[in-house]
């Protein structure tokens, strides 16, 4: 079936994430007129957001303002480490909940596998706060529940000492940054893979292939990626504070890359992170 931008890709307990959404971030500023022309113009019904990107008033607001109802909108945010352990869990995700003017997250994430608690061990810290989010789970606060930034090592570590499995791991994902044992990993376990940074940064945007690409399909560099992401099936979040750009990279439905160019995108691969690398984290 032809990809959407009410395309949706299925989790382990049922419930369904758009395939493309909108990230926000505390990097270059939070723009609300992009957040509203998402809404309301390009039909965006998924935002990414962190306590950490310090913009969750201001989201809710602008969620608000769109009048797109609560439920159309799938909205994800995350706990950051300084919330860890099962006390503080909680009361950080009601506090978020609070802050946006929300009664529950329709995904709610782990942002990081290291915890920031001396004497305790971060799989001890990540076990304990994982019961929490189990608990907002069941409690209905967190439809759905999962990690970011988890590598295998993490992932086996939670499902040794945990019962509920996360319903997703989103991780850096683009043409550069291909981590495919992971990706691998969590289709076998039933962990939906979600990807962040489709466009590195920026840093996709010259290079050699997607300009050739680019041209060859009549599309910008940005395009190209996304919908480089989005073909694999992996749900990613492309972030601008620009209207124009937040139209562009929402227009990726009108056209499919040749199975050719594909191959040619996945080939540039280089291992490089432009965000965070998990990868030292015990
Ligand atoms: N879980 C995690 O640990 C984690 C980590 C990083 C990111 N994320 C999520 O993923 C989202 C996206 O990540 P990201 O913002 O770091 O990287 P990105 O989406 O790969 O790139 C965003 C950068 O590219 C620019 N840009 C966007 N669209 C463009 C276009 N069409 N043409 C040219 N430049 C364009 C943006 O600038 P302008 O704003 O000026 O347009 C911004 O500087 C975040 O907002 C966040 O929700 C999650």
């Amino acid at each position: 079936m032809a990809l959407s931008v009410f395309t949706r890709v299925p989790l382990s307990n049922g419930l369904q994430i758009p395939i493309l959404g909108l990230g926000t971030s505390c990097n270059g500023g939070y723009s609300h007129e992009a957040i509203l022309h998402a809404l309301n113009k390009c039909g965006v019904r998924h935002i990414d957001t962190a306590k950490r990107y310090g913009c969750e008033e201001q989201l809710g607001k602008a969620i608000k303002e769109s009048e797109v109802p609560r439920s159309d909108i799938w909205l994800t945010n995350k706990l950051w480490p300084g919330d860890y352990g099962y006390e503080a869990a909680k009361k950080a995700c009601l506090d978020s909940c609070s802050r946006m003017g929300v009664d529950y997250f329709d995904l709610y994430l782990m942002h990081w596998p290291e915890s920031q608690q001396h004497g305790r061990s971060n799989r001890e810290v990540r076990a304990e706060t994982w019961r929490a989010l189990q608990e907002l789970n069941d409690q209905g606060v967190c439809h759905a529940i999962g990690v970011s930034n988890f590598l295998v090592p993490h992932l086996e570590q939670l499902k040794e000492d945990c019962s509920v499995v996360p319903h997703v791991n989103q991780v850096e994902y683009h043409v550069y940054q291909q981590p495919r044992q992971l990706v691998e990993y969590c289709r076998k376990e039933g962990i939906m893979f979600q990807g962040y940074c489709p466009l590195a940064k920026g840093q996709t945007l010259g290079d050699p292939t997607v300009l050739k690409l680019a041209e060859k399909y009549g599309r910008t560099p940005a395009q190209i990626c996304i919908r480089w992401s989005i073909q694999k099936g992996i749900v990613t979040t492309p972030k601008s504070t620009k209207i124009e750009r937040v139209r562009e990279n929402c227009d990726v439905f009108g056209f499919q890359l040749e199975d050719l160019d594909m191959e040619e995108l996945n080939q540039l691969h280089d291992g490089r992170h432009v965000s965070w690398d998990p990868t030292n984290v015990e």
